[in-house]
């Protein structure tokens, strides 16, 4: 069954406004729910927030009224999904259990991601990531047992392992060496394009919510903590949004942007367990497909060429949210040493990497070490949720 959301009708734009009942969505349940399901609000919040950012900056570069207002009433439907997809998440839960979710999509997502990417150099740099967003949750997993004395298999459920990564003091690198090369668009897999768009929208998601909830939290070991990762997502952006080709147009940028909307959406009502979060996708989906031939018609106007020329003739294999546990495995055992060098990957400490280092630390451990270090202090133990046998690293083994 193909589905190229080029050729489907999705809802008029006139139709697409909500009253406040129609947003008022009922959240999914906190005890009860596919832990899956909170993943893709999020990655969805995560793509919905993109959409409006993106169109906000696209109608700053903008000298055309009329193109403008267009945008404006698009963005506006953008702002109303987005309200409805995060407003899914139940009010009850903590700052730090949305944060050990946060980091579960940042795990699972990625991991798709890179299991699926065709470009090795592309794939490099999700093998990259991921080994470090995968460690966030590890510390993050440590403050939580320590300052709200619960554990983190209530949020991830075993569907993701709690163990370390890459260790997080060492993502501090050199801005310069989290610049990576970008794609060709001339030549790039649409499902490429796409891959980026939808991960670089993520790490923007969770870059923008340590920077606001960090403070949140009275426990200075918290405070430190959010703000030593709140940092790497940076990086994180950083890393993500270069590989995406800076020559496309603006036009190619938003034709892509309601494209990976739409191919998100499809790939999330196929794969959802929640069938009222389920008509909620479906119904997006609909208005999607109208925003993507919104911007086909600005592209075929103002880019002069055919959408089809850049977008995939149909929706690739749908995202989905599953266990990667033995991919990450892994990962773990072949690239946890890695760090960038330029726009490439080395095993070895470099000068640059060295500099970096010694001046953020300023001669004291990380918060993220001293999270692991409190915790063992005040809970006797650190806190790891190993399903799938020791870890793959001897070094990193808890009976060493
Ligand atoms: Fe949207
Ligand atoms: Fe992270
Ligand atoms: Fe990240
Ligand atoms: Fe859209």
């Amino acid at each position: 069954m193909t589905f190229n959301p080029l050729r489907e009708r999705g809802i008029p734009l006139d139709k697409q406004l909500r009253n406040w009942r129609e947003l008022n969505v009922t959240p999914i349940d906190p005890d009860h729910a596919d832990p899956y399901t909170r993943c893709r609000i999020i990655a969805m919040n995560g793509i919905e927030v993109e959409a409006v950012m993106f169109s906000h900056q696209m109608a700053r570069h903008c000298p055309d009224t009329e193109i403008k207002q267009q945008l404006a009433r698009v963005r506006y439907i953008e702002a109303q999904q987005q309200k409805a997809v995060n407003w899914l998440l139940p009010g009850l839960a903590s700052v730090l259990e949305t944060t050990l979710a946060y980091e579960q999509v940042a795990v699972d997502l990625t991991a798709w991601v890179a299991r699926m990417e065709p470009d090795p150099y592309l794939q490099q740099a999700y093998q990259f990531g991921v080994l470090e967003d995968f460690d966030h949750l590890y510390r993050y997993a440590n403050l939580y047992e320590m300052i709200e004395h619960r554990k983190a298999e209530k949020v991830v459920d075993g569907l993701t392992e709690v163990m370390p990564g890459r260790p997080t003091y060492l993502h501090h690198r050199d801005p310069v060496d989290n610049v990576r090369e970008p794609y060709d668009r001339t030549s790039a897999a649409p499902l490429s394009k796409l891959h980026a768009l939808t991960i670089l929208a993520a790490e923007q998601q969770t870059m923008n919510f340590y920077m606001n909830v960090g403070p949140e939290y009275m426990e200075p070991i918290a405070r430190q903590l959010y703000q030593e990762i709140g940092l790497i997502e940076e990086e994180h952006v950083t890393h993500y949004e270069s590989l995406v080709d800076p020559g496309e147009t603006w036009w190619e940028m938003l034709l892509n942007h309601e494209y990976n909307e739409c191919y998100l959406y499809h790939s999330f009502m196929e794969t959802e367990t929640d069938p009222k979060v389920k008509a909620i996708w479906e119904l997006h989906l609909n208005m999607e497909l109208e925003h993507l031939r919104l911007a086909a018609e600005l592209f075929k106007k103002h880019d002069g060429r055919d959408p089809e020329e850049v977008a995939a003739p149909e929706l690739p294999a749908p995202v989905t949210f599953e266990p990667n546990k033995a991919y990450l495995r892994d990962l773990i055992a072949t690239q946890i040493d890695y760090t960038t060098l330029g726009t490439g990957y080395v095993q070895e400490a470099h000068e640059r990497f060295e500099k970096m280092q010694e001046a953020l630390m300023g001669g004291e451990k990380a918060p993220s070490e001293r999270v692991i270090e409190e915790n063992r202090a005040k809970s006797g133990e650190e806190y790891r949720l190993e399903t799938e046998g020791p870890h793959p690293v001897g070094s990193l083994r808890l009976d060493r």
